[in-house]
């Protein structure tokens, strides 16, 4: 969102009521899905006397919804709760604007049942400071089921495979690569395709710890290679248009494939679309055993003239992680459980996977999704990364270099 239309906004939102049992929220989650889910979570908090007021900012992945929240921050006055992820908690924890959650919740969860990647992601100089909700995978490739049975293509599971399928279903006259070409969707697509190239190990390096001897390497600049072979597949129409135009275009069997996280499910579980009769779920080519991981957390702030805010905090992080909600909220979020021990059996076959393979594969955790860098970098990387997706003239290993400086730019290193 532009600046000029978010200043007008501003008297606005600052007048917002934030009474003794109510609870403004700030978080992106505005598409199909992701609304129902969080209506289940508005339900159970109204149960407890709580009234959560959104403050909800449209856009890819909630890069807009940042720029709002530095506004508000700045001005004295943030909202109750905000959906923050990764490094970002460290940054807002740094400059003292965040409670403590360390005692809200009953030891056991956090002992016992979270685990030990999301403990780390959420914790800053040893105390917790975001509720986790949950687990999503990024590294997803969605196959349109009547496509691929129509024209009898198996899953691909190396990049040859992808890419002669994906000839076959262009001369078939659908579109072989949904793609809704915001900076934020390319910078998706290059993850998934960096982790496959890279392997758990050399990612971490690049993406976790910026090794400039991993980003300036020849594999980075082959995943570069590779990412770009895929520009071909992708409806050019599609430029600017969100992800959920994008995974609604592979249901209504116009695009045979996409590559997306598992908030897709969400969206298509809302308008009835069932896993493996309309859409499939696979690894995405030569990524078994890779799990790039996405976890939604909510900080609270801290604030000057509120009683009661340690109430309402307390009973929403009971609420966010009891059985009930865990269960109802993921199944319509297309995420899996936070919590380790919920009974998950009435979950799709691909949460299913979903779940196994969080336990069995190398973790990794998102780029394009803020959850390995902060989204002040991840806003510059994804810049780089898409202005070579859709250039004519620039090549591998400029684009290499360029995200290299961009990284050791950003992180100072
Ligand atoms: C969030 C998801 C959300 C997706 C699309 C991701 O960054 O973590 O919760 O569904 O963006 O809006």
């Amino acid at each position: 969102m532009k600046l000029k239309k978010i200043l007008p906004l501003i008297p606005l939102l600052l007048s917002m009521p934030s009474s003794a049992n109510s609870l403004e929220v700030l978080h992106w989650w505005t598409a199909p899905g992701e609304f129902e889910a969080q209506k289940v979570l508005k339900q159970a908090l109204a149960k407890q006397g709580i009234s959560w007021q959104d403050f909800a900012i449209v856009g890819s992945g909630g890069g807009s919804a940042m720029r709002v929240l530095q506004m508000r921050a700045l001005s004295g006055n943030p909202p109750d709760a905000a959906q923050i992820k990764g490094p970002d908690i460290a940054e807002w924890a740094k400059i003292g604007m965040l409670k403590e959650v360390d005692n809200i919740l009953n030891n056991k969860l956090w002992d016992k049942n979270i685990p030990d990647v999301v403990k780390q992601t959420i914790t800053y100089q040893g105390h917790y400071m975001a509720l986790p909700l949950n687990i999503h995978r990024v590294n997803w490739l969605w196959l349109n089921k009547a496509i691929f049975d129509q024209l009898k293509l198996s899953p691909p599971t190396t990049w040859n495979e992808f890419f002669s399928v994906a000839d076959k279903i262009q001369a078939a006259g659908y579109i072989a690569l949904s793609h809704g070409g915001t900076s934020w969707e390319d910078n998706l697509l290059f993850e998934s395709v960096a982790l496959s190239i890279l392997g758990a190990e050399k990612y971490k390096r690049a993406f976790v710890e910026f090794d400039e001897t991993v980003l300036t390497s020849s594999d980075m600049i082959d995943a570069f290679k590779l990412f770009k072979r895929l520009h071909q597949y992708v409806d050019k129409s599609m430029v600017g248009k969100d992800w959920e135009i994008a995974s609604k275009m592979l249901t209504d069997k116009k695009a045979g494939m996409l590559f997306m996280g598992d908030w897709a499910k969400g969206l298509w579980h809302s308008s009835g679309k069932v896993a493996n009769k309309d859409y499939l779920c696979v690894d995405v080519p030569e990524s078994k055993n890779l799990f790039s991981y996405n976890i939604d957390s909510f900080v609270f702030f801290k604030k000057q003239h509120q009683n009661s805010d340690n109430l309402n905090t307390e009973i929403l992080a009971n609420t966010l992680l009891s059985e009930q909600l865990q269960h109802d909220f993921n199944i319509d979020k297309g995420s899996i459980p936070v919590r380790t021990d919920i009974d998950i059996s009435d979950f799709d076959a691909c949460s299913h996977k979903s779940f196994n393979d969080f336990k069995q594969s190398a973790l990794v955790p998102s780029f394009s999704q803020n959850i390995a860098t902060s989204s002040f970098l991840q806003s510059e990387m994804r810049k780089v990364i898409s202005t070579y997706f859709k250039s004519d003239n620039l090549s591998a290993e400029q684009v290499t270099k360029q995200l290299a400086l961009a990284i050791r730019a950003v992180s100072k290193k």
